[in-house]
């Protein structure tokens, strides 16, 4: 039988790729072959996020512009994975009557016998439940990228905020035992990886077998190889003095902290089940700088939560005048089924204020975002190169260890995954420029 070709796509956030991986890695040790033409697939599977309504809408769209390879013929499976079919699976199968397998995020290790059945009976195949055993510890991801990968430690959230679709859709949280972690972490090193990105909802809470977070940062970081350790996300209500001191002293662990504070008014963030306050977020943030002088700061924030009044809202504006973040993803709020606020709020924010409240909290931060990075200006920092820039192919682009980008001009000796020191001669938007210093 000639081998069957799949092709799979995603969407939403880091765990997401992370979980394609696993889904390569299990499909590849089945038998099946990963290309990266859709024209040419047996079967295709979208991994997909629901933490937005304009998330869900984008993959359906998506999946109807590939209707027509099912149609041909060509197109055996068309199968949806991840946070959606889990989010509303009745609604998939309304939109998109010709999806052949919709699997949750914690049933990937069922997927070849699902095709399998599938195949055979040409009947939809479901796996929906969530499983809080599931951590996948004994299969390994497929890494596509050749130099930095991501490790997911830690599976499904317990926080509960209340506008947050994560638990529902991802199941309870559970750690994974640090051997499998640190197994995984050497087996990717050993391939040349020399950065890793630990993951999780909230990494601060991990816990396994009497290991914190931060022991387990010592512990990866041990690994001969690997040069740079990276994380996300933390929880401002978790975040400890404990990791503040392992991410100041440990070298290895790269000085950015992404610490997502959603919202600056006391009263929103109390609506939304948050954990801590305005002061307390920004003594927080006081504490990490003086600890950690050169820590970066990125963050999330969202805009027109219900009741969020113009005096909220200004709260908001001033934790990002106040905390110095470099950069940040900013999201009008999205009403999600499930949620304790869809079932206790109104969503009567009109959608003309949370348009100019994004657009005010986007400009805002565009301006705090420069003079943060700008402060590297003259600076010589070492960066990791990850690709040729995309406005000019006599460009590179590289990211420093707090994470900010630098273009510079390269020449024919440099590539990807190389690290190298470069001289900070500028900043424009979110983005530094530099020249190579030997
Ligand atoms: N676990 C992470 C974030 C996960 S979701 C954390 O707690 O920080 C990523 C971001 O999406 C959130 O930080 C939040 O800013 C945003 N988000 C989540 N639910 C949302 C909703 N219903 N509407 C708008 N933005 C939302
Ligand atoms: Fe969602 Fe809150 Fe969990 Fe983050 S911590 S995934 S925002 S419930
Ligand atoms: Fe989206 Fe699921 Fe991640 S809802 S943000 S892909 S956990």
């Amino acid at each position: 039988m000639l081998t069957m070709k799949f092709f799979i796509e995603t969407f939403g956030c880091q765990m997401n790729v992370y979980d394609s991986e696993l889904v390569t890695g299990i499909l590849i040790k089945n038998g099946y072959e990963q290309i990266s033409n859709i024209n040419k697939a047996d079967i295709l599977f979208l991994n997909t996020c629901a933490i937005r309504e304009k998330a869900v809408e984008r993959v359906i769209h998506k999946m109807e512009q590939y209707a027509h390879l099912k149609k041909k013929g060509d197109l055996k499976i068309a199968g949806v994975l991840g946070c959606i079919p889990q989010y509303s699976s009745d609604r998939l199968k309304k939109e998109l009557p010709f999806i052949d397998i919709l699997s949750g995020p914690d049933n990937y290790d069922k997927l070849p016998q699902m095709i399998s059945e599938c195949l055979k009976n040409k009947k939809i195949q479901e796996n929906l439940e969530l499983n809080e055993e599931q951590n996948y510890d004994d299969i390994l991801p497929f890494i596509k990228n050749k130099f930095s990968s991501f490790v997911t430690i830690m599976r499904g959230c317990n926080n509960f905020c209340s506008y947050c679709v994560v638990p529902y859709v991802r199941g309870r949280e559970r750690s994974r035992s640090a051997g499998s972690i640190l197994r995984e972490t050497s087996d990717a090193v050993s391939k040349g990886i020399t950065e890793i990105t630990l993951l999780g909802q909230n990494v601060n809470s991990y816990k396994s077998e009497g290991v914190s977070f931060p022991a387990l940062l010592e512990k990866v970081s041990e690994i001969e190889g690997l040069k740079r350790l990276r994380f996300a996300t933390s929880h401002p209500k978790d975040i400890s003095d404990e990791l503040i001191k392992v991410t100041a002293e440990n070298k290895k662990i790269c000085k950015h902290l992404h610490l997502p504070f959603q919202a600056g008014s006391n009263e929103v963030l109390k609506r939304m089940n948050r954990g801590y306050t305005k002061d307390e977020y920004l003594i927080k943030i006081e504490n990490i700088r003086n600890s950690i002088p050169e820590i970066a700061l990125t963050t999330d924030t969202i805009v027109g939560f219900p009741d969020e009044t113009e005096e909220d809202f200004l709260q908001t504006l001033e934790v990002i005048e106040q905390a110095g973040f470099d950069n940040s993803f900013m999201f009008i709020y999205s009403e999600r089924e499930h949620t304790y606020a869809k079932k206790n709020f109104k969503d009567n924010i009109s959608k003309k204020i949370k348009s100019e409240r994004l657009k005010k909290v986007a400009e805002l931060q565009k301006k705090i975002g420069l003079e943060q990075i700008g402060n590297d200006v003259g600076k010589t920092k070492e960066i990791l190169v990850e690709s040729v820039s995309k406005k000019r192919k006599t460009e590179m682009m590289g990211r420093t260890g707090q994470n900010r980008i630098v273009i510079f001009e390269s020449d024919d000796t440099i590539k990807a995954g190389d690290y190298i020191n470069v001289h900070i001669t500028g900043a424009e938007g979110v983005s530094l420029f530099g020249e190579i210093r030997n």
